[in-house]
């Protein structure tokens, strides 16, 4: 049985709320209701109270609650976070941050798993901004459980109906039961590309886009476990609820490892760490004129080489192969020489899979040589993949 918070806000479909209630009781779950102000002008929290078994938690300074610090009490015993029905309001309020009431506070201080269905009327789902706000919670990991098309409760047609309760239902079961893994395990994650400083104007760098890590570290965190995430210059925002540790060369990627790989039971380096870097780099920008004769180019620390000789037993190490011909043979070398648990490695010179995309195939093979190579993938499922393969290294070495 596990503990659920479960947002409700002020659309008409709110009293589809009971029902979700309902269904995740029936599955043996607890829940604890959460409502904004304007849902409690709808329905009274006595009635969620009377469902729930729970106190209705609306404001958020209530001395009649058991907690000091209620938000942040709470956010530590939940396994899983669902919105439903979620206004365009407290979409916008959770994108930006905004913490003045119960729920959005709660929002931030939360490190589970959050699953939200909104509804609202169909010009409302559609503007660009709430487009935004759903991206950008996307991005930082929030799933959510899309409004379906049909009769609006304004009297239009169109897409904004709150989605089947038994789907959500089902979506928030199935991000539960893989909520749990990796639990009170310290995972470190590195991603994106390292760029070596050739003078203060140029540096060697490479394509990687920091998707695949992020996409590790993110699956890392929806299982329970604790994320230090190292990551080169990437375009992209880091998912919310774990450590960032920003890097930009090879050098400064190896200290942080450094100071966090002993504490880690999992460590993935998903980084694409550049191989070479110069050697001396100009402290003025070299002139065109004259040719950088003086900048040798050198290799960088292998930083997975050299934590495959350190670690220590029970450890679990990932590594990353980008190859463009013979991959199974050249990971297989890797994975022997790096002293690695699993190796994933992917053909980065196939168009529209690897570097920069959205979409990855890959092979995995394990310390005992077992191989599996995987349909193309989103860098998401692909991540979740590699999770399984890892929790079931994990499960034995016990
Ligand atoms: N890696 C590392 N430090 C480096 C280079 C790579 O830790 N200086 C790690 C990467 O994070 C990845 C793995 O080693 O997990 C494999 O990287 P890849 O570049 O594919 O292989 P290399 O060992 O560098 O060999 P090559 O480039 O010759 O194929």
């Amino acid at each position: 049985m596990a503990k659920i918070a479960l947002g409700v806000a002020s659309s008409i479909s709110i009293y589809k709320a009971c029902e979700i209630l309902r269904g995740f009781q029936k599955e043996g779950h607890d829940v604890q209701v959460i409502e904004t102000r304007n849902a409690a002008a709808l329905i009274p929290p006595a009635l969620f109270d009377a469902l729930s078994g729970r106190r209705t938690i609306v404001e958020l300074f209530d001395d009649r609650q058991p907690w000091s610090v209620a938000h942040v009490a709470l956010a530590k015993e939940i396994a899983l976070f669902v919105v439903a029905p979620a206004t365009a309001n407290i979409l916008a309020k959770f994108a930006c941050g905004l913490a003045d009431d119960f729920l959005s506070t709660f929002y931030l201080a939360v490190r589970t798993p959050v699953l939200i269905a909104p509804a609202m009327n169909e010009a409302m789902w559609i503007h660009p901004q709430t487009q935004d706000n759903v991206r950008r919670l996307r991005e930082r990991g929030v799933e959510f459980v899309e409004p379906a098309g049909g009769y609006l409760a304004c009297g239009d047609e169109g897409q904004g109906r709150l989605a089947d309760p038994q789907r959500i239902i089902a979506r928030g079961l199935d991000l539960l039961c893989r909520g749990t893994g990796l639990r009170g395990k310290k995972v470190l994650v590195t991603a994106g590309p390292t760029r070596e400083a050739m003078d203060p104007v140029r540096y060697l760098s490479n394509r990687s886009s920091g998707k695949m890590g992020f996409e590790v570290a993110r699956e890392a965190l929806r299982r329970g476990a604790d994320v230090v995430l190292i990551a080169g210059p990437v375009a992209i925002a880091p998912p919310s609820g774990l450590e960032v540790v920003p890097v930009t060369s090879a050098a400064e990627m190896k200290e942080a490892v450094d100071k966090h790989f002993s504490g880690a039971d999992v460590t993935v380096m998903a980084a694409a760490v550049a191989d070479f870097m110069f050697r001396a780099p100009a402290v003025r920008k070299v002139k065109k004129e004259t040719l950088p004769a003086g900048l040798e180019i050198v290799r960088t620390p292998d930083i997975l080489k050299e934590l495959g000789g350190r670690k220590r037993p029970g450890q679990i190490l990932v590594g990353f192969a980008a190859e463009t011909n013979a991959v199974e043979a050249a990971a297989r070398k890797k994975l022997r020489e790096k002293n690695l648990d699993l190796i994933v490695a992917n053909d980065v010179s196939r168009e529209g899979t690897g570097f920069e995309a959205d979409v990855n195939q890959a092979v995995l093979i394990d310390r005992r040589g077992k191989s599996r190579k995987t349909d193309i993938l989103s860098k998401r499922a692909l991540a979740a993949v590699i999770w399984d393969a890892v929790e079931g290294l994990r499960e034995k070495k016990k």
